[in-house]
This record gives structure tokens, sequence and C-alpha cells, in this order.
């Protein structure tokens, strides 16, 4: 057995889930608030047949290993670490032994020692004389130096390369840590910068930003380590190894641009700041955040409602539940000068930071004359697509309310033009997993429905119902469509459906709906056997009803071809006129 498989085989995923959240059973499952998203009604389930969880609400889902890897944001090694601690498996293969566990931790160390390098030159060394001026200059304290390991790069071609070799490392590995740069030779990468060192929230050093001294030059301002191994811009955040308790304590993060920011706040009493580095906030900043608090402060250099980026930003962060405001800055200015200049000032605009709705409005009102009809267009043109991605409706509300009263236009007007912007992204799909709903969201949600009836009923009979009524063939979704496939293979060699069995044999692209569907909560349907028949029923009259609408919405669309030959049409006609009386008929009956 290997590794994994016997520590999966030792510990029970409802255990393990259990000690981190609460659980409580829901018929064969378990049930609780899900940890990846905030939510109010559990949509998160785990499955002891299956040993998977899945949360209905954001969609993620997974064995014991995928929980532990998200939950804390580790890698698939240090899980594989940890869980074989707990269930006192003695690993074959030590991690470090492992070529991908080995690579990392080879780099963290590297650029461990390169920080220190940095460092040194900066503090001790003749060389960093002038960097130590600039930081000087720009008001940096040696404390602050010290807590947020600032560095120097000297102005010569290969000074850290020739004190890594001596350290042991070889090219390959520096190269990797995207310290040094192979091109007709070998040479260091950041030379003659101030030295930023980046580090994730646990304090492990993976990457760098270096800054010039001389505004003039015609360099790149910043050079920021690459995508490697150990670093990913969309998964980091400056500052967060150093303030995360009092963003966790204050229970707000203000999101800043740069690294000075940062520094410079921090310095002046500001601790709970973090840097996105000049980026769009994304996913992975949003659910790094979220471990500490589920407030965010955006005090940033630009218009954040002009940038598309920082929309979507948002748009991601509000899906995720998170509270979010907007710090207004002394015009023309970052948090840097404004910590330096007048620090209370700067704390109290922290304070009276508005909700980031209404900085959306306001920020369009400034831009456009909302006495003109051409300036109510583009106002709502920019507004409404923001406001259809509002999660909460009780949210969305109040802020169609607002835009009405603020362009002077109708409530019912601003609602219209809402629900077609939701209907061009391709929104309002019910996310709860109440059933009412289901039968009247997407056709591929109700396949995955039956699939999930189908799973947790009386497999083996529900399937004879199937095959009977000739519904096979007729699932579109493509992965639904893959595991009826696979059940009819299943059940061809055994009499018995065992959901362990089947999922093992199972390929793994297929195994995140299967679980949706097994871990789907029908606690209350499942309850009692007519229920349970009669729902079943429900399910399929819906399905053949919308797989009937769909053959005749393609038979319509092949009449208006031109390539058709008279009685072809009448063909399609005689088709077309055979799908709708089944439609009528199916319609009446229900
Ligand atoms: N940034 C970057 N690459 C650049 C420019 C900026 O990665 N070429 C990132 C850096 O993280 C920087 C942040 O965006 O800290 C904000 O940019 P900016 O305000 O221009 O940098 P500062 O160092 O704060 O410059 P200034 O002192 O002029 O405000
Ligand atoms: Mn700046």
């Amino acid at each position: 057995m290997s590794d994994v498989d016997e520590i999966k085989s030792r510990l029970n995923i409802v255990d393990t889930i259990g000690k981190i959240l609460k659980l409580k059973k829901a018929g064969r499952n378990f049930k609780g608030l899900c940890p990846f998203h905030s939510e109010k009604t559990p949509s998160f389930i785990v499955s002891p047949d299956r040993q998977t969880f899945h949360c209905f609400g954001c969609g993620k889902g997974g064995d014991i290993f995928s929980f532990i890897t998200e939950y804390h944001h580790v890698d698939f090694t240090e899980a594989l670490e940890d869980l074989a601690a707990t269930a006192g498996v003695t690993l074959t293969r030590k991690f470090t032994d492992s070529k991908e566990g080995s690579l990392r931790q080879k780099l963290l160390e590297v650029n461990h020692l390169a920080s220190e390098f940095y460092q040194y030159l900066l503090m001790t060394h003749a060389l960093g004389e002038k960097g130590k001026l600039y930081l000087k200059n720009r008001g940096i304290s040696d404390k602050s130096i010290k807590t947020f390991s600032l560095g120097y790069s000297a102005n010569s071609w290969d000074g850290l390369y020739k004190f890594l070799r001596k350290k042991g490392y070889d090219d390959d590995v520096m190269e990797k840590a995207g310290l040094v740069i192979k091109q007709r030779g070998i040479y260091d990468r950041f030379r003659g910068r101030i030295m930023f060192t980046l580090k994730d929230h646990r304090g492990n050093v993976v990457g760098f930003a270096g800054r010039v001294l001389d505004p003039d030059v015609k360099e790149a301002k910043y050079i920021n380590t690459s995508e490697t191994p150990v670093y990913s811009k969309s998964n980091v955040l400056y500052g967060l190894d150093v303030t995360k308790d009092a963003i966790q304590k204050s229970n707000e993060a203000v999101i800043m641009e740069g690294e000075l920011d940062v520094i410079s706040s921090f310095q002046a009493g500001i601790s709970n700041v973090v840097a996105i580095k000049g980026t769009a906030l994304t996913e992975g900043h949003v659910r790094l955040l979220r471990r500490f608090t589920d407030r965010l402060a955006f005090a940033l250099d630009s218009d954040m409602a002009g940038d598309a980026a920082s929309r979507r930003g948002i748009e991601i962060a509000d899906g995720m539940g998170m509270d979010m405001r907007v710090v207004s800055l002394p015009s023309g200015k970052d948090p840097d000068e404004a910590a330096r200049e007048n620090a209370g000032l700067f704390k109290k605009a922290i304070k009276d930071a508005v909700p980031v709705y209404d900085y959306f409005i306001f920020s369009a009102l400034a831009r456009f004359d909302v006495a003109t009809a051409y300036g109510k267009k583009k106002i709502s043109e920019e507004l409404l697509p923001v406001l259809a991605k509002i999660d909460n409706p009780i949210v969305q509300n109040h802020y169609v309310k607002k835009l009405a009263t603020t362009i002077g236009t109708s409530e019912d007007a601003i609602a219209q033009s809402l629900q077609r912007n939701q209907k061009s992204a391709g929104y309002k799909e019910s996310r709860e997993p109440s059933p009412d709903a289901v039968v009247s969201t997407r056709p591929e949600k109700l396949e995955v429905y039956i699939l999930a009836l189908l799973l947790q009923g009386k497999t083996v009979e529900l399937f004879e119902d199937l095959q009977e009524g000739n519904l096979l063939p007729e699932f579109s979704h493509p992965t639904v469509h893959k595991i009826m496939d696979a059940l009819v293979s299943y059940l061809a060699h055994s009499r018995v459906f065992l959901i362990k069995d089947f999922g093992d044999g199972l390929p793994p692209e297929l195994t995140p709906t299967l679980d949706e569907a097994f871990l789907w909560d029908l606690a209350d349907i499942v309850a009692s056997e007519e229920s349970f028949i009669r729902e079943w029923q429900r399910a399929l009259a819906e399905f053949r009803k919308t797989f009937t609408r769909r053959k005749m919405y393609e038979l319509t669309l092949r009449t208006g071809e031109t390539d058709i030959s008279p009685s072809q049409t009448d063909d399609i006609k005689k088709q077309l006129k055979g799908l709708a009386d089944t439609l009528r008929s199916l319609e009446k009956s229900s």
C-alpha cells in the first residue's frame, strides 16, 4: 500500500475535518459551514462512504489531502507529512526525498540565504551605504528594515552568485529561484537595487522585489521574481507574515499598492496592512486574507472603479463574502506619503472608508455628468454590471434603490436593466441545493440532480427506470453522461451498487461530479420511500420536458438552414409536431 493509501485507510475524513469545523450528521453524510467561502446555511458536505467532501456553495471538493492543502494553504507534500503524523504513519519516502519536495525546500533555503546576503550588504557592508541613505531619506527606520528584512543588491554582476556558489548551491537551483539569469554566462538578476524580501504568510522567503534608487534611470522601477515553484504573485501578499496578527485582532486588512506603503504605514502604527504589489486582487489573495478577517479596506493609488481588473477583484471578494470598503486618500498621495505626513489623518481616513459600492457610485458621478441623459447612460452602464454581481440580494436591492435615486430614474427601470445584465452574464443560477429550485434551473443542474437521486436511492432499481425509459442517451451534461456510461458497465458485472467500488474505478476527472451528486443533501427526500419516489418521478418528468424542448429547438434551427430540401423540411415539421404533442402531454400530466 502506498503512503497515501495507508494514511487514507487510517484516518476518517469526518474526524479529520470534524476537528477543524463543526459537522452535524445529515442522513448518511455530515454537514457544516464551508470554510472556503462565507455562508450562513451549511452547504459543505462530508461523506464517510466516499471519504470526500463537497461544497454546494462554492464548488470546492475532494479528499482528505485536498482539504488539508486548501485549508492550510500548504502543498501536497506538506499535507502528506501533516496527515502522516496524525495517522502515525512513517513515510517510506521522506518528502524532502521526493523530487518536488526537495526542490521547494532548496529554493526556500537559497532564497533565505540570498535575503540574508542582501540584508548584510545594506546594514553592514560599505557597498550598502547608498541604499541605507536612500531608505533614511524615505523615512524608513532601522527597526523597519529589520522587521521587513530589507536589503541591498550591489551593482556588480556576480556578487550573489559567487556567495551562493561558495555556500555550495549549483547554478540550476539559483536560476530556478530566479536569483540569477543564464544568458551567455550567468549573472545576478538584481543589481544596484533596494531589496524587498517577499515572504509567504508563514515567513518563508519566496522571492524578491528590487527597486531602483535613482528616479531618473531608464530601467524598470521594480524588478520582481517571476513565477517559480515557490512564488506566484497571485498567492502572496506583501507583509502578511508580519501583519497577520494585527489583521486578525482589528478584524480588517487594509490593502495597499506597494511595499513602501506597507512599511511606512506599519511604522506609523497602522499595522493591519498588506500590499498586492501593483496587481489586481485575486482569489488566492482573498483566500489568504479570509483566514484572518472578512473585512477589507482598499487604500490604492488608482481609481478602482475605472479599472476592469479591480472590478473583477471586487466581484471575486464579494462572492467570497468579504465586506469591502474604500479609503479615500488625500488627493495625489499614496499611503506611504499619507502615513508619513499625518498618520492621524490617515488613520481617520481608514476609519471613514465607504462601502465599495457607494464608492463606485461616487466615482461614476465624478466622471460623468448626471444632469444629462448621456451621463445617466454612462453611469448606469458602468454600475449595472457591478451591481448585477452582488451576491446578497438585500445588499443588491439597497444599491438598486440608491442608483435609481442618484440618477433620478425609477427603481423598476434599474431592476429591469439589472435583470438583463444578469442574464447576459449567464448569472442567477441557484447555488443552494434546494430541490424545488433545482428543477427550475439549468438543464445541466437537473441532470446532476437526477444522478444524485440515482446514487443515493436504490441505484440498481432506479437505473432500470432510466434504461427502460430510454433516457440514458438524453443526458447532455458531458460528465454525467460519462458517469452513466460507467454505470452501465459497472452494473453489467455487479448486481449490487457500492459507491466506493464504483468511485474508485472512475477516471479522476469524473469524481468531482460524482461527489457533487453523491454528497447532494437529500436527507429530507431520502427520509421516506414515498417522498423519494415522488421526487424521482417529478425529476424525470422535468428531464423529459427539458430534452424535448431542446430537440424542438435544434430542429427549429435546422429549418432555417439553406441547404435543406422541401421533403426534409416536411420531415422536420412532422418531427416537430410529434415533439410538440409529447411536450403538451408531459405538461398536462405534471
Ligand atoms: N510595481 C511593480 N513594478 C513596477 C512598478 C510598480 O511591481 N514597474 C509594484 C511595486 O510593488 C510597487 C507598487 O507596484 O511597490 C506601487 O508602485 P509605485 O507607487 O510606482 O512604487 P513606489 O516604490 O511606491 O514609488 P513612489 O515612491 O514613486 O510612490
Ligand atoms: Mn507608491
